[in-house]
């Protein structure tokens, strides 16, 4: 199908730029690197790296894809003509790339209509490179993926996050503590990008956060989906920043009413 032709391309522009992204992160790491500037609150912080690494995509991007449009984490917004658009987080896990820990990766998704098709994480400093196509499955290089068989929520290890609203952390510390009886653990990478890709190659049964953006789960959220997880947000609607359900499907239907029930999302 003419889709076919066109996924292909936009996977191998996506590949190539999250791996030119990551290589120069992982390599070019400054000695001492520190907070550049804080966005929403003085947690929530981007280095030097966050936007070199933007930068790169951008111009990568630019090359050879200059119709499409594009929306980065760090300022890149522009419409394009070509009804391919680009949702790019240059690193998703400052926190963690910030301290010299593992858990960040770069996170590509190409959209056409308004729907992911194309997905890519890497993650160099686990020499992970996760990839999806719509319709053609979830991989880890060169091997496919599948979430986990579900084991009963009572037996999940779910993953979470906590967006750097600091007047929302009270709220998610209280759903957290609901949660943790409930269930065998939960786990905190800083990643939420990884976390999705996590679900996908059964290292997590379920993971789930509210105050997401696109930037942050686009990618994950197809990787997950092809690797045969359910994913969604409030009430049956699509995952969005009130909030972020991905999971076995076994485990999706249990977890998604509680985390509505404990009110795990917001506004
Ligand atoms: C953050 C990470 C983190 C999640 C936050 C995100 P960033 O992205 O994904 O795991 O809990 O909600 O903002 O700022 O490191 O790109
Ligand atoms: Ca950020
Ligand atoms: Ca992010
Ligand atoms: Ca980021």
């Amino acid at each position: 199908t003419p889709e076919t032709g066109l996924y292909t391309e936009l996977l191998d522009v996506a590949l190539e730029a999250a791996r030119r992204a990551g290589a120069l992160l992982h390599e070019e790491r400054p000695e001492g690197l520190g907070v550049a500037a804080t966005k929403t609150s003085p947690i929530d912080v981007v280095t030097e790296m966050d936007l070199a690494s933007e930068k790169l995509i951008t111009a990568y991007l630019a090359e050879f894809r200059p119709e499409d449009g594009l929306l980065g984490e760090e300022g890149a917004n522009s419409e394009g003509s070509s009804g391919v658009r680009w949702v790019v987080d240059p690193i998703d896990g400052t926190v963690n790339y910030l301290y010299g820990r593992q858990d960040w990766a770069v996170s590509i998704a190409a959209e056409t209509a308004g729907e992911t098709v194309v997905g890519v994480v890497a993650a160099p400093a686990r020499g992970h490179v996760y990839h999806a196509v719509r319709g053609a499955g979830a991989w880890l290089g060169g091997e496919r993926l599948r979430c986990r068989p579900a084991p009963p929520l009572a037996e999940s290890l779910i993953g979470t996050g906590f967006g750097y609203v600091r007047e929302r952390r009270e709220a998610q510390a209280e759903v957290v503590a609901r949660l943790l009886p409930q269930v065998r653990d939960i786990r905190r990478s800083g990643s939420a990008a990884l976390d999705l890709c996590d679900v996908a190659a059964g290292r997590l049964d379920g993971y789930y956060e509210r105050g997401t953006h696109a930037w942050d789960y686009a990618a994950g959220e197809l990787i997950a989906r092809e690797a045969g997880a359910l994913t969604g947000g409030r009430a049956g609607r699509p995952v969005g920043p009130d909030l972020a359900v991905a999971a076995s499907p076994g485990v999706f239907d249990e977890l998604q009413p509680l985390l509505e029930a404990l009110g795990a999302w917001h506004d």
